[in-house]
């Protein structure tokens, strides 16, 4: 029988953490398929997730291709299959699809100095970066962390954070001032501009609000990154995931293929429909 390309695998929902509560929360969940061994991925692709009877959206995998225990996903509740998400209990099942999209050209990046800029939940596809960056410190040059939240309670992977800055610099910061705050405030391109990584054998990898990748490469350009040197992601709403419907090309481009990685200087000659 010919293989069903829109039948998901079978995960089960083995961990879920509470990174973000609120208005906007933020759930990391932690999935193992559960109809034979997990699927290898690259870092940067996604899958689609469905809770049955509600739809299947499109989701970053945050953990490293090196960790094959599970696959892991950091989900903002936003309408009606992330909140069906965010109600689930360890033990759920959900469907799995992927992975799918282009991935991080880290084999390419040995030897550099890798800097990760993150806004939000855009730390998410960085994540599979870093740790796996981490994993390997020896094929990398210095590794450094810039990511900034509205607020400190908006911070995903906090505890984690909190371990990497005994690895690598991390520089955090938040949108407006509060009690007890003692790194950077302000939005993500200035605490770029203010911390001044140097362009120098660097790669400049940012994921986040498109508002905030705008002006991060803006930063990053005055800062003398040439558009070769800075990756970013393109999040166009998806709904086959595989090249067939359409609904998230920009020009004759799939994001969901040929993305959702870009380099500033592909992007940038690319209609601006992102
Ligand atoms: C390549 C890719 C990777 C992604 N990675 C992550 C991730 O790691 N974590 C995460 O939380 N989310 C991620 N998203 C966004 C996620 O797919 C959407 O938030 C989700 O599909 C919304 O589904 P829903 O049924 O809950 O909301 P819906 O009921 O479909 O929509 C609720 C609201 O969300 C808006 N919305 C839906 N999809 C998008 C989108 N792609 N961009 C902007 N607004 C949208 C709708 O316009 C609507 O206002 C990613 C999207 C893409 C394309
Ligand atoms: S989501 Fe269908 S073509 Fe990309």
């Amino acid at each position: 029988m010919e293989h069903n390309v829109y039948l998901p695998r079978i995960g089960e929902i083995i961990e879920i953490k509470d990174e973000v509560l609120g208005a906007r929360p933020i759930k990391t969940f932690r999935v193992k398929l559960i109809d034979g061994p997990n699927f290898s991925f690259r870092c940067g692709q996604c899958a689609m997730l469905s809770v049955f009877g509600q739809g299947e959206s499109m989701i970053s995998i945050s953990s490293s291709p090196l960790v094959t225990d599970y696959l892991q996903f950091s989900i903002l509740k936003m309408g009606r299959v992330t909140s069906a998400l965010h109600e689930m209990e360890p033990g759920s099942l959900i469907g799995v699809r992927g992975p799918y999209g282009n991935g991080f050209p880290i084999d390419d990046w040995k030897g550099k100095n890798l800097i990760f800029i993150g806004g939000g939940i855009g730390l998410a596809p960085i994540w599979s970066v870093l740790q796996t960056a981490i994993l390997r410190k020896a094929e990398y040059g210095d590794l450094l962390l810039i990511y900034g939240a509205r607020t400190s309670k908006d911070i995903v992977f906090r505890n984690e954070l909190e371990q990497l800055k005994a690895q690598i610099p991390v520089y955090l910061s938040i949108d407006v001032a509060e009690p007890g705050w003692r790194e950077f405030v302000g939005f993500v391109p200035q605490n770029v501009l203010d911390k001044k990584p140097s362009p120098e054998n660097a790669i400049a990898i940012t994921c986040g609000p498109p508002i905030m990748i705008k002006f991060v490469i803006k930063a990053l350009k005055e800062l003398g990154f040439e558009d070769n040197q800075i990756y970013t992601t393109v999040e166009n709403k998806m709904k086959c995931g595989i090249g067939k419907c359409g609904r998230c090309n920009i020009g004759h481009h799939y994001v969901c293929k040929d993305g959702p990685v870009y380099s500033w200087a592909e992007l940038k000659l690319l209609p601006q429909e992102y």
